[in-house]
C-alpha cells in the first residue's frame, strides 16, 4: 500500500538535536535556537557568515558546523520522480464541515501542505481549525484520515470545550476525540518553533501506539512574530525566522502526509504597524509558502465568505459557509 510505505519510511527518521552536530555544544546551540535555527535542517541551509554572528563564532568554525549538519540533515538530496508520485498520491483531504468551502479547498484541508487562514478578528479562523481537529478524526468516508491532531496555541484561544460541542453534533465521543488532540502553548516565537521539533517527537512516539498526526494546526501562526518585532529594522529577520518556520511545517507535514493550517489576522482598520491593512503578516514569504491561502471575511450574523488567494492550481474563487452551534456547516 503506497500509504504503508510512506508511514514506514518515517519510522527510520531519528530527531537529532543541534548538540549532535561536531563542534556544537549547548552555548552554541542556544545561541542558534534563540535565534530561530532550532534545527540542523536549519543550520545546514544556513550560510557562513549568518551562523557566525548569531553564534558568534568565526567564519570557519561557522563553515565546519555548517557542513557537518549538511551531512546530518536529510536535506539537498534528490528523489524520483516515482518516489514524489507515491507521495503525492497519499495526499489526504480533510473535509471543512462545509461542501462549499471544501470545494474551494480542491477537497478539503490538504495534507502534505500549508492552508493559511487569513481574515480579521471573528471571521471564523479558529473555529475552522476546532472543526477540521474534530473532523480529521472521523473515517474516510466521511471526510476524515483517521487521524490525530497537534495543535500549537500561540494565544490560548483552545477550547475543549468547543471541540466537545463539535463532535457530540457528529455523534462522535467527545473524550475520546479530545484525546486525540495534543496541544501545547507557545510562549513567543522561538518557543513555537521549537514546539515543531517536539511535535515531531511526539507524532513519532505516537505512531508506536497506533495514531496517525495527520494535522498540525498553528493558530496563531504571525501573532509571536508580529509582538516581537515591531521595528522595520527587524523585519528582515522575522521574515527569515517565519521562513525557517514555515518551511519546518511543511517538512513535519511531508513526513507524516500531515495537513498543516495556520491562521494570521489581518486588521480590517489601516494598520498603523504594517501599511496594508490586507496585507497579512509575513507578508510574501507566506504567500510563497503556503500552498492554500484562505482570505475570510464576516457577513451577515452567522454567515462567513471564504476565498482563495493565488493558489497556483485551483481557480480563484468565493465561498459562503456558517459558524453555527454544530460547527462550521453549508449555508
Ligand atoms: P481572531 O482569533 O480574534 O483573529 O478571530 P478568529 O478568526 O479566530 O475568530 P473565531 O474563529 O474565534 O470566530 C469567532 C466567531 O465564531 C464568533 O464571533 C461567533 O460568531 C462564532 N462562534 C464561535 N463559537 C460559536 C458557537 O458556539 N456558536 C455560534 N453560533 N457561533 C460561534
Ligand atoms: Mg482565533
Amino acid at each position: 500500500m503506497v500509504e504503508d510505505k510512506s508511514e514506514n519510511s518515517n519510522e527510520s527518521e531519528k530527531v537529532l538535536d543541534l548538540e549532535d552536530i561536531p563542534n556544537v555544544g549547548s552555548a552554541i546551540a542556544e545561541k542558534l535556537r534563540s535565534a530561530g535555527f532550532t534545527t540542523i535542517e536549519s543550520v545546514a541551509v544556513a550560510s557562513p557568515s549568518e551562523i557566525s554572528s548569531v553564534a558568534e563564532i568565526g567564519e570557519s568554525l561557522a563553515l565546519k558546523i555548517i557542513t557537518s549538519a549538511r551531512k546530518l540533515a536529510n536535506i539537498g538530496g534528490f528523489e524520483s520522480g516515482d518516489v514524489i508520485l507515491q507521495r503525492r498520491r497519499s495526499i489526504g483531504k480533510i473535509t471543512t464541515g462545509s461542501k462549499a468551502l471544501d470545494e474551494l479547498l480542491g477537497g478539503g484541508g490538504e495534507t502534505q501542505a500549508i492552508t493559511e487562514l487569513f481574515g480579521e478578528f471573528g471571521s471564523g479562523k479558529t473555529q475552522i481549525c476546532h472543526q477540521l481537529a474534530v473532523n480529521v478524526q472521523l473515517p474516510k468516508e466521511e471526510g476524515g484520515l483517521e487521524g490525530a491532531v497537534v495543535v500549537i496555541d500561540t494565544e490560548g484561544t483552545f477550547r475543549p470545550e468547543r471541540i466537545a460541542q463539535m463532535a457530540e453534533a457528529k455523534g462522535l465521543d467527545a473524550d475520546e476525540v479530545l484525546k486525540n488532540i495534543f496541544v501545547a502553548q507557545a510562549y513567543n516565537s522561538n518557543h513555537q518553533m521549537l514546539l515543531v521539533d517536539n511535535a515531531k517527537e511526539l507524532a513519532n512516539k505516537l505512531k508506536t501506539e497506533g495514531k496517525q498526526v495527520r494535522l498540525m494546526i498553528v493558530d496563531s501562526l504571525t501573532a509571536h512574530f508580529r509582538a516581537e518585532y515591531v521595528g522595520r529594522g527587524t523585519l528582515a529577520d522575522r521574515q527569515q525566522k517565519l521562513n525557517r518556520h514555515l518551511h519546518d511545517l511543511l517538512r513535519f507535514g511531508e513526513l507524516f502526509n500531515a495537513a498543516i493550517v495556520v491562521t494570521n489576522q489581518v486588521m480590517a482598520k489601516p494598520d498603523q504597524f504594517f501599511g496594508d491593512p490586507t496585507k497579512p503578516v509575513g507578508g510574501h514569504i507566506v504567500a510563497h509558502t503556503a500552498t492554500f491561502r484562505v482570505y475570510l471575511r464576516k457577513s451577515k450574523g452567522e454567515l462567513r465568505v471564504a476565498r482563495l488567494i493565488d493558489s497556483p492550481h485551483l481557480p480563484e474563487s468565493e465561498a459562503v459557509f456558517k459558524v453555527t452551534e454544530r460547527g462550521i456547516e453549508d449555508k
